[in-house]
């Protein structure tokens, strides 16, 4: 293998265990966004993406499977980070009305599906790259299913935003 592909590889693995960390993370931050979500939608939005995104982890192992590494998770600053600012919005919405408090809720969810479309998306590319498709399929189907997440939280948004108003 000639040293860059080597060096992409690792790359590619050492991306791998912070988006691990990030998905870990999430599996125990999305039961608590889901119990302070008012409305039934949201909540039920938040427990389905929990489901997607305990998938997420299986497949983030199977990539390191087939990689021949050990998933081994990184800490990764930026989603802990941004499920920061997400329980800043949960305990500030105590003191909202409900509608406008879940859509402090979305606001910060949002943000961290969109982190991870764009960390699945780099990864994607770089696993393509080096011509590794199999991990890519995976590492594709987890950013396909947070961008669903953040297409979902978006139509969810409308009718709360009419009732906020
Ligand atoms: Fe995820
Ligand atoms: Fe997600």
């Amino acid at each position: 293998m000639p040293d860059n592909v080597a060096d992409l590889k690792a790359l590619l693995v050492d991306e791998m265990e912070d988006m691990l960390h990030a998905e870990n993370q999430l599996v125990k931050a999305l039961p608590k966004m889901a119990k302070a979500a008012h409305s039934h939608e949201l909540r039920q939005a938040f427990n389905d993406h929990l489901d997607k995104t305990r998938g997420h982890v299986d497949r983030l192992n199977q990539a390191f499977e087939l990689l021949g590494a050990r998933a081994k998770p990184k800490p990764c600053k930026g989603m802990q980070g941004l499920i920061a600012e997400g329980e800043e919005s949960i305990s500030e919405g105590k003191d909202l009305d409900p509608s406008c408090a879940d859509l402090a809720a979305i606001i910060a969810a949002q943000k961290i599906e969109h982190y991870e479309v764009s960390g699945y998306g780099s990864l994607r590319a770089l696993a393509d790259r080096i011509g590794e498709s199999r991990v890519a399929r995976l590492l594709l189907d987890n950013e396909r299913e947070e961008a669903q997440a953040d297409a979902r939280l978006t139509e969810i948004s409308q009718p709360l935003f009419a009732k906020a108003a």
